[in-house]
């Protein structure tokens, strides 16, 4: 007989750090998840908060390493990106281990002051404000300034959006631009909605920012969309912003700080295949020789890892609820959730995370289908990253059969809308309704207002 868990330790070396199996039981982080499934039932999310804290240590780690290593002069700052995972208990998990955060909308300002309330934050701070901004989003950040959040940091997305500080800010203030990139060669543009083109820098810093004392140029930022990756598209975009770096760095003295954005990826199979310790020290390498040819200091760094910080904590867990035989090849085994609604990335994004049965490692494996319980034929899931196949175990009469995806602690809430929040904290707009009146003329009336901060972030775990 073939038994599952043979294939899977055919397939990778296995067990692994955070996977082993007692009993023919998986454990995750060392936990039976069994024990959970018994006490809650599924389906269910899990997060391991402890793994937040591991990875951001992880990642000091490496570029503190890396930086002693290549004798480079410049230190590392970890900023979480708040987008990846708002909830007040990620937040504050990440937050133990004295780190900054970046920001992407308007509510999470409000996210700031109910941390900065709780004393899990402080006017030191870094708030790294992205973005292209709402009013509402650059006053409220406007006001933190203005309340002494020294470190509390916009970043000019384009090249109108200084006006409002400059007609509303009373303190010293720290901004950064976020520079345009070029996207990847396959995609559909040729150059990043978001951030500054790179010819505007040097005139945006010369004509709004030098001439008012109040502002610093302290940050070029930028963000590559396929996440830091070891090929030439992704060396050729960080050896451009670099050069960009030490053109304005000759101009603008107080500039010292560079932010390479997020893109440490997680790991969407068993096995680990990404070299973070080369990457690291690639970039590090990079940033120093463009620095030391065009003889400029090497600047600060600044990342903004989400997925990386996040991802690996959770967990989805699911009964298979039957089978189905739809014909003589297709077997699809129907789970008590749904991908469309649980895990929309799944369904978007084709993108693929580690899964694996929960119980009834010593049965025979099959390959299948998962079925998701929507009416939409797009809620399956069948390929793995390693094979494009699932296997899983045949279902015995005794016990039902428990199946997690693992490393989805990433932005599958805000995507698929937990409770009312929503990417980006963009809010629902107001809607209204609009009808006819027996004579045929308009009348309109609201229905609902725009989503408020407030019913945000009560569904995230924050007091208001
Ligand atoms: C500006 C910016 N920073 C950081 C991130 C986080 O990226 P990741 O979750 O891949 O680390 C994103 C993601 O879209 C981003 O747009």
């Amino acid at each position: 007989m073939d038994k599952y868990t043979d294939l899977i330790h055919q397939t990778f070396d296995f067990p692994t750090e955070e996977f082993t199996v007692e009993n023919n039981e998986l454990h995750f982080n060392g936990i039976p998840l069994m024990d959970i499934i018994k006490k809650y039932g599924t389906p269910l999310k899990l997060t391991y908060l402890p793994k937040i804290s591991s990875q951001i240590q992880r990642a000091k780690r490496l570029f503190n390493e890396a930086i002693e290593k290549l004798d480079y002069n410049g230190t590392y700052t970890y900023c979480y990106c708040t987008k990846a995972s708002h909830f007040s208990f990620v937040m504050e998990e990440a937050l133990k281990n004295d780190i900054h955060i970046e920001t992407s909308s308007g509510y999470d300002m409000q996210i700031v002051r109910a941390l900065y309330k709780k004393g899990k934050i402080n006017k030191n701070t870094y708030i790294v404000c992205n973005g292209f901004k709402r009013k509402r989003y650059r006053q409220w950040i406007t006001e933190l300034i203005n309340e002494g959040f020294v470190n509390c940091m916009p970043i000019l997305d384009h090249l109108g959006e200084i006006d409002y500080y400059k007609e509303h800010v009373n303190a010293k203030t720290k901004v950064g631009i976020r520079l345009a990139s070029d996207e990847e060669p396959k995609f559909e543009f040729y150059t990043s909605r978001l951030g500054v083109r790179y010819n505007d820098v040097i005139d945006l810093y010369e004509q709004q920012i030098k001439p008012d004392n109040r502002f610093e140029l302290k940050m070029l930022h930028y963000f590559i969309n396929t996440g830091i990756k070891d090929t030439s598209y992704y060396w050729s975009e960080l050896s451009r912003f670099v050069h960009k770096y030490a053109e304005v760095k000759k101009v603008c003295p107080e500039l010292d700080t560079i932010d390479i954005g997020g893109g440490f990826p997680i790991k969407t199979s068993i096995q680990a295949d990404y070299d973070y310790k080369y990457m690291t020290e690639e970039i590090l390498r990079t940033i120093k020789r463009i620095c030391n040819e065009e003889g400029v200091p090497e600047p600060n760094i600044f990342t903004e890892f989400g997925i990386f910080t996040v991802g690996e904590s959770a967990a989805n867990i699911y009964s298979i609820l039957d089978e189905k035989l739809q014909n003589d090849k297709e077997l699809w085994y129907m789970i008590d959730g749904s991908f469309i609604t649980n895990l929309p990335d799944a369904w978007a994004l084709n993108q693929r995370w580690p899964l694996l049965a929960i119980n009834h490692w010593d049965k025979e494996y099959r390959k299948i289908q998962l079925g998701g319980m929507t009416c939409d034929s797009q809620d399956y899931y069948n390929s793995e990253m390693h094979s494009f196949q699932v296997f899983l175990p045949k279902i015995p009469k005794e016990e039902p059969l428990y199946i997690g995806f693992f490393h989805t602690g990433a932005y599958q809430e805000q995507l698929s809308g937990y409770g009312g929040i929503k990417h980006c904290l963009i809010p629902s707009p107001q809607h209204i309704l609009v009808d006819r009146d027996e004579e045929g003329n308009l009348k309109t009336w609201q229905f609902a207002p725009e989503q408020s901060s407030e019913a945000m972030l009560r569904i995230l775990g924050y007091e208001v």
